[in-house]
């Protein structure tokens, strides 16, 4: 198997290589600003590496010519941090629609398999937080690929700018396959966790990361947890390690994969940001042998506050997975402590001496 990949050294694409690297069959040829979470493969005589994005200039030329040599491309490259939705909303824009457009371009002039990694923002919110009832109807929550509506909110909430140019590129996307034939596949990715997930603020980066990173961040520096608006909104979480299997799967039947969208997530891990905190904190006790930290403060912040104004909240994402199932033969099995457990002593392995010698430092 021949693959183009960009976006391959973030979090993500660095569990990608590892797993596709790690199989004989598997050649890559990857494009990324970033190498650190990479290092390890650069060298690989099955991995040709270009420390670059992929936007115009050579190396949109070099890929272009690269796609006859491809079974596929893989686009992971995305501004995909919602800290940044509101606040760098035309940067968000132009990575995530226009920089992407010409890669759908090149492979729908080469009728190239394009893997698109989209996002489940493209579905917003759901219809019952819009209809405020208590009956338990699936049908108002459930986000189902082919059926679900997509909701957003008005234009002056810029949160969802990423959801806005994610979803026209699916469209896009869409509509080359439905004009000219080229096939597609378009992963809606529901809150992967994993090692090597974003970064610490103040030790590998700036500003504000995803949730796992800040509560991380928040426990290693002794800085309150903060939950935003109350800590309501639910999450599904997936081990990193098995999505990635869902596309190992995805990439090995073509023929079931292509022409359709997958929610890869795990519906048996919802959580609130609130109860994820609490389980975070009682975790890193464990980890460091230090009964406090069960106690580590959590504190309430606004929305606004937190993110700054535009900020507006998915408030439940429950995958329909029927897909997953049913034509991958995916079905991730690892619970919330069990993906846990190990992604905060990574975290814990990497940064507790750093962010301790760095805040002494300050
Ligand atoms: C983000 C991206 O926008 C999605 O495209 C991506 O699919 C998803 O991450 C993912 O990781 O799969 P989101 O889940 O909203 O979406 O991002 P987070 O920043 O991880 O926020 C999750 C929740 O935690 C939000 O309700 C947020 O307000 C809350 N949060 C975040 C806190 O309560 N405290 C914090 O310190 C940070």
């Amino acid at each position: 198997m021949k693959l183009l990949i960009l976006g391959c050294g973030g979090f993500v694409g660095s569990h990608l290589l590892d797993r596709l690297l790690s199989r004989s069959d598997v050649e890559v040829e990857g494009w990324d600003p970033e190498v650190s979470k990479i290092a390890k493969h650069v060298g690989n005589p099955r991995f040709t590496f270009h420390q670059a994005p992929c936007i115009d200039g050579v190396e949109l030329r070099r890929l272009e010519e690269r796609l006859a040599w491809a079974d596929a491309l893989i686009n992971l490259a995305a501004i995909c941090n919602p800290a940044q939705y509101n606040t760098r909303p035309l940067d968000v824009i132009r990575t995530n629609l226009f920089d992407s457009y010409p890669i759908v371009e090149a492979c729908a002039r080469a009728n190239k398999w394009l893997v698109y990694f989209s996002t489940s923002e493209v579905y917003g919110r759901t219809l019952s937080s819009y209809t405020q009832t208590e009956v338990d109807d699936p049908g108002l929550y459930e986000l189902r690929e082919d059926q679900t509506p997509l909701i957003m909110g008005p234009v002056s909430n810029q949160r969802w700018t990423y959801a806005c140019a994610k979803q026209m590129m699916e469209r896009i996307i869409y509509a080359h396959h439905a004009t000219s034939g080229m096939p597609f596949t378009i992963i809606r990715p529901l809150n992967f966790f994993g090692p090597r997930m974003d970064y610490i603020p103040r030790s590998d980066g700036d500003g504000i990361p995803r949730v796992l990173a800040c509560f991380m961040a928040a426990l290693l520096r002794g800085d309150p947890i903060k939950l935003v608006d109350g800590g309501e909104a639910r999450r599904t979480i997936v081990a990193i390690e098995e999505a990635v299997e869902a596309i190992v799967s995805m990439l090995d039947r073509p023929l079931k994969a292509q022409n359709r969208i997958f929610n890869i997530g795990n519906r048996n891990n919802e959580v609130t940001m609130r109860r994820l905190a609490e389980m975070m904190r009682e975790i890193y006790a464990e980890i460091t042998e230090d009964p406090a930290y069960s106690d580590h403060p959590i504190i309430d912040v606004s929305s606004e506050t937190f993110y700054g104004p535009g900020y507006e909240d998915c408030d439940r994402r429950m995958p329909d997975l029927t897909h997953a199932h049913t034509l991958l033969d995916w079905h991730p099995r690892r619970n919330l402590r069990e993906i846990l457990l190990p992604t905060m002593r990574d975290y814990h392995a990497r940064y507790a001496n750093a962010t301790h010698l760095d805040d002494t430092a300050r």
